[in-house]
């Protein structure tokens, strides 16, 4: 058939929020002009995140009856631990309440370990809260992207790739001060891309070289093998589980927020090889996140996750998913709006300083296009961008986030193909519409992961 489909049919449904136009007016001002203050009751197409929205399966649902919520050792834990060291190979694997929770425990217990107080942790681009976190355990946290990762218009198949020679110099200068190397598969922050194994590998064998370990922030580590699959040369013929095992095979352990490939709407995983550094982590996760056989999860959680990291292997699931952002993308580009290219695995991430050049970055050009699409569709997005990303100059004043991005995120197996024709839709109208799309100033805002709680005005 030359028709594509979603490869499940619907079970159960769950009703869209408000399609009033009124409404979303008012809410969004009521929300301080911040969609993370929206309530979902208010939104018509919720593009917030791929994170923790997933539908389950009928295996899932399945699965959760049979969740065993002893305290310790339960059934539930054994199940998630298998189905996980037979992806990633890892000796030692710890559920968590989220991703957050897998690097809070990592960090403080990294932190904990050093003598050094002017540590180092480089990644290809940190997420948000993985920043945070190191920044919170006193680490300096760097992302050393390679060049093609940072021109949103570019084709290239591994965007997420990090710069290699910048790492080699960085080790050479400071190795001493960096516990460990980061690599986030797939690259959420600089547009959803794929890290090449070629450029895992490379900087596996430097990060052995030294004896520095290896971490995968392995959120989406699905979608990266998939990419691997259809795009490095090799891989065609091997399954995504085959690749994905490869990707683990490269690093030391992994921090997972199984929000997203583990296809579960709470979770997250903490492992890695080194039997020292996890009894670190365990007497730091009794202390703050719970025992390590539950670490935050009900039992019927683990039974879910167990299931979803099996089944986010799927290889029609997975063509169904890239080529969904890929749908989602080519019409956006049909009503010239630009994009970053190629469109990533989870989400389309719109240019929107180059789609609203008269809006400079400090009026958060991307952040202004969330609010306006919201108002006149209903469709919550999210600002990648300077609210996210700004830094501080040496004077206290801000300097911008390298790119200013609207992030279309997509939840798996929630939405049909029509709900993207209508975002579609929507985003070609503020296209042809553009210039009465005006900057926003910030009215108040918190210290740190500002744009979670800001309020904010148009100017
Ligand atoms: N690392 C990456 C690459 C992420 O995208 C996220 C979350 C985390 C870590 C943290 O995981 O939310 O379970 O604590 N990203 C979500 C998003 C929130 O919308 O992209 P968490």
């Amino acid at each position: 058939a030359t028709v594509q489909f979603e490869p499940f049919r619907v079970k159960t449904v769950d009703a869209l929020g408000s399609a009033s136009a009124e409404r979303w007016n008012e809410a969004i001002q009521e929300a301080g002009y911040n969609p993370f203050n929206l309530r979902a009751e208010d939104i018509l197409i919720d593009l917030l995140t791929d994170s923790g929205t997933s539908a389950l399966s009928a295996e899932q649902w399945a699965a959760m009856m049979r969740g065993d919520e002893s305290y310790a050792g339960s059934r539930s834990f054994y199940r998630f631990e298998k189905s996980f060291r037979d992806i990633s190979g890892f000796e030692h694997i710890f559920p968590t309440h989220q991703g957050r929770a897998s690097e809070h425990i990592f960090f403080t217990a990294l932190a904990r370990r050093s003598e050094l107080t002017d540590l180092v942790i480089p990644n290809n681009t940190h997420f948000d809260t993985t920043r945070a976190n190191i920044e919170l355990s006193g680490i300096k946290a760097v992302d050393l992207l390679a060049a093609p990762g940072l021109d949103p218009a570019l084709d290239h198949p591994f965007k997420g790739d990090m710069d290699v020679a910048r790492l080699s110099k960085l080790l050479e200068e400071e190795g001493d001060k960096v516990p460990l190397v980061m690599l986030t598969v797939t690259n959420n922050a600089g547009g959803g891309q794929p890290v090449s194994m070629a450029n895992i590998r490379a900087v596996s064998e430097i990060c052995q070289q030294r004896g520095i370990p290896l971490i995968l922030d392995a959120c989406r580590f699905a979608e990266n093998a998939m990419f691997i699959k259809r795009r490095e040369r090799g891989y065609a013929d091997r399954t995504p589980k085959e690749i994905a095992r490869e990707m683990f095979s490269l690093a030391d352990g992994c921090t997972i927020s199984a929000k997203k490939d583990g296809m579960v709407n709470i979770g997250g995983i903490l492992a890695m090889r080194d039997a020292r550094l996890a009894e670190d982590c365990r007497n730091q996760m009794i202390a703050s996140e719970g025992f390590p056989t539950y670490g935050g999860l009900a039992g019927y959680d683990m039974e879910a996750l167990a299931v979803g990291l099996q089944e986010v292997l799927n290889e029609d699931y997975l063509n169904y998913r890239l080529d969904q952002a890929a749908y989602l993308g080519s019409k956006l580009e049909q009503a010239g709006i630009p994009i970053v290219r190629p469109t990533g695995g989870h989400a389309v991430f719109v240019d929107a300083g180059a789609m609203l050049p008269h809006i400079p970055p400090l009026q958060f050009p991307a952040w202004a296009l969330s609010v306006h699409l919201y108002e006149i569709a209903g469709i919550r997005s999210c600002e990648i961008g300077s609210m996210i990303f700004a830094k501080k100059d040496a004077h206290g004043g801000e300097l911008p986030a390298p790119y200013e991005l609207l992030r279309l995120a997509l939840p798996r197996r929630a939405y049909s193909r029509s709900h993207l024709d209508y975002v579609a839709e929507a985003m070609a109208y503020v296209m042809q519409n553009r210039r009465q799309v005006r900057g926003m100033a910030i009215v108040s805002q918190s210290p740190v992961l500002r744009h979670f709680t800001a309020k904010l005005a148009w100017i």
